[in-house]
């Protein structure tokens, strides 16, 4: 691999993954750094001064096969914090981590861009943001502001400085050449596209109502903007939006980028399906070949089906079960979200696929109105999404459950033979489903208070099974964990006395947001993502990478 110069450094590759695109947990970041040094510049979620929570979901919208609206919302931890997770990276001397901030005024582009200066290679000012109320737009469409911001921030720092320009301006070059007025040792662009406005059903799909524009549309207009800045200004550019194959690429080169961003692309790429894409993408560019294209998912589907609610039976004050009218497609392993226009969506599995039901745990906004959500009511849901398991076969099958974790793994009792299904609750009143496991599976439950079952953790129940199995059956063991953070983790020490992590899957919900692998919301300790890589996912994922 023959290093190429950006800036500071001599970098492995020219490509990057813009802001806000897969690389927005620093677990991510890592575990990229480790295994794809086809990635040559890292770019981060864009910071602020503050902890921002963001918009709530749907902050991603499909409205073509690789076509996306977002609306997000700038969520970040905010510059302190982000910088504290920065410092743990172990960076690469050949990648270069090309921190992204914002700020709502040049005060604050300057406050941000101290804090992360000290652990970045590089800034990246974004400027051209469209759907950050307040942020963002106004400020990218002003020359006089751009030169300013960029000024502020290259007198407070010694890294590369590079704003990141808006599309949504009628004349690019005008604000190209303000930014390197002010100073800029390069530029990027574009940004999302719009606003853009997606409906379904006839209700705004994000949160937000409106949302910028990414993916295969916007290719054209990202070539546009890259070719005017290049012929106004002279210096590094990194070019991206909408490039999904080695002629976009080429096609970026051509009109002036010398590194070039692959972002909405990655929709739906496991973290070694993208591995692969961007080997495959290098080799394209070194042979003049134009394969990598045909590993992209057009086609995943993020379209929602609609579901009317025929009974929510209540299991207990906070868990309830939702049962619906039709039968949806599902593996046993993979889940849906919930869409309830108005409120939001969320990721479920489905206790049942048909006909479609989900049991449910009140834990915040969402939950909680679904306890009292009226048979009747009209929801809609999108998916599946995620892997489905796949045993192999003579399997010794182990399922471990707490909660609604149930939900995740009733499935599996059900579609593989030689299963176990161990189930724990707090109390006798927490559990459900029980005898419809029982008809599938032998049933092992325990309760905190000892009100039915075992009295004590399910884990302790479990230890004392598997230290009962002969040789023979210990060696085809296969177990599936699903329920609360804590219990998983106990689960996993017990299993680790008897198999080897790749035998042992766990899912642990971590906050999943678009469920197709781009906002990186899901992040797990070792750096995969749970809605691509998962939800299922062996013990290694529990193992922290930084
Ligand atoms: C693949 C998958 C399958 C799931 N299956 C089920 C299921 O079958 N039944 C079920 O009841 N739930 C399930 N969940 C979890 C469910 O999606 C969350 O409980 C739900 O998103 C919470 O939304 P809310 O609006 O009620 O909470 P919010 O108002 O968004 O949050 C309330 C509080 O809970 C925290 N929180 C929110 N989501 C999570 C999370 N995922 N993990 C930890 N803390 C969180 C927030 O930080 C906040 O403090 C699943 C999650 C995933 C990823
Ligand atoms: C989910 C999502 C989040 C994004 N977040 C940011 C962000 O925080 N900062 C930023 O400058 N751009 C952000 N962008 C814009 C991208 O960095 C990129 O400029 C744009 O998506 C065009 O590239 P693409 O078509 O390859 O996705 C985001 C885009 C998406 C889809």
């Amino acid at each position: 691999m023959s290093k190429i110069p950006f800036f500071t450094k001599q970098i492995t590759s020219p490509f990057t993954i813009p802001s806000g695109i897969v690389t927005t947990a620093t677990t991510i970041i890592q575990r990229i750094f480790d295994t794809m040094p086809e990635v040559g510049v890292m770019t981060t979620k864009s910071v602020g001064l503050a902890p921002r929570a963001g918009y709530r979901e749907p902050v991603i919208s499909q409205y073509a096969p690789g076509c996306f609206v977002n609306a997000v919302g700038l969520t970040n931890p905010g510059a302190e914090q982000l910088a504290a997770q920065l410092a743990t990276l172990r960076v690469p001397e050949d990648r270069f981590l090309l921190t992204s901030i914002f700020g709502g005024s040049v005060e604050e582009f300057v406050e941000v861009a101290k804090i992360m200066a000290p652990v970045s290679d590089g800034l990246e000012l974004n400027l051209s943001c469209p759907h950050a109320k307040g942020y963002g737009m106004a400020m990218g469409q002003d020359p006089e502001l751009v030169r300013e911001i960029t000024a502020a921030v290259k007198a407070a720092v010694n890294i590369p400085v590079i704003p990141k320009l808006t599309p949504n301006t009628p004349n690019i070059a005008e604000i190209a050449r303000a930014a390197v007025a002010g100073g800029a040792d390069g530029l990027c662009a574009i940004n999302t596209v719009g606003p853009g406005y997606t409906s379904a059903h006839g209700h705004p799909v994000l949160s937000n109502g409106v949302g910028g524009m990414s993916g295969k549309g916007v290719l054209p207009i990202g070539l546009k903007c890259v070719r005017e800045v290049a012929e106004a200004v002279d210096c590094p550019i990194i070019g991206c939006g909408g490039v999904s194959s080695a002629d976009d690429v080429r096609a970026y080169q051509d009109a002036g980028a010398s590194v070039v961003g692959i972002g909405s692309s990655l929709v739906g790429l496991t973290t070694e399906e993208m591995g692969q894409y961007f080997k495959t993408l290098e080799a394209d560019l070194a042979h003049g070949s134009n394969n990598a294209e045909s590993q992209i998912r057009y086609d995943v589907d993020m379209q929602f089906r609609p579901v009317t609610l025929v009974s929510n039976e209540r299991v207990c004050d906070d868990i309830c079960i939702l049962t619906f009218d039709r039968k949806i497609n599902l593996k046993a392993g993979e889940f849906v979200f919930l869409w309830i226009p108005g409120l939001g969506e969320k990721p479920f599995s489905a206790l049942t696929d048909d006909p479609f039901s989900l049991a449910v745990i009140d834990v915040g906004v969402f939950t909680h109105d679904l306890m009292s959500l009226q048979p009747g009511t009209e929801a809609y849901v999108r998916g599946p999404h995620g892997i489905a398991v796949d045993p192999p076969e003579g399997a010794k099958i182990i399922t471990v459950s707490g909660g609604t974790g149930l939900a995740a793994v009733y499935q599996v009792a059900r579609d593989f033979p030689n299963t176990e299904i161990f189930t724990g609750a707090r109390t006798a009143e927490r559990l459900y489903f029980i005898e419809e496991c029982k008809k599938i599976a032998p049933v092992h439950i325990a309760t905190d208070d000892g009100s039915e079952g075992h009295h004590g953790f399910v884990t302790e129940l479990l230890r004392d099974y598997l230290q009962g199995l002969g040789e023979e059956e210990r060696s085809k063991l296969m177990f599936y964990n699903c329920g609360p953070a804590p219990m998983v983790h106990a689960a996993i020490a017990v299993e680790r006395e008897f198999c080897g992590d790749a035998r042992i899957h766990s899912a642990i919900d971590y906050l999943t947001k678009c469920g197709v692998g781009l906002c990186g919301a899901c992040a797990a300790p070792d750096g995969r993502r749970l809605c691509v890589d998962g939800p299922f996912m062996d013990a290694s994922a529990t193992t922290k990478c930084v």
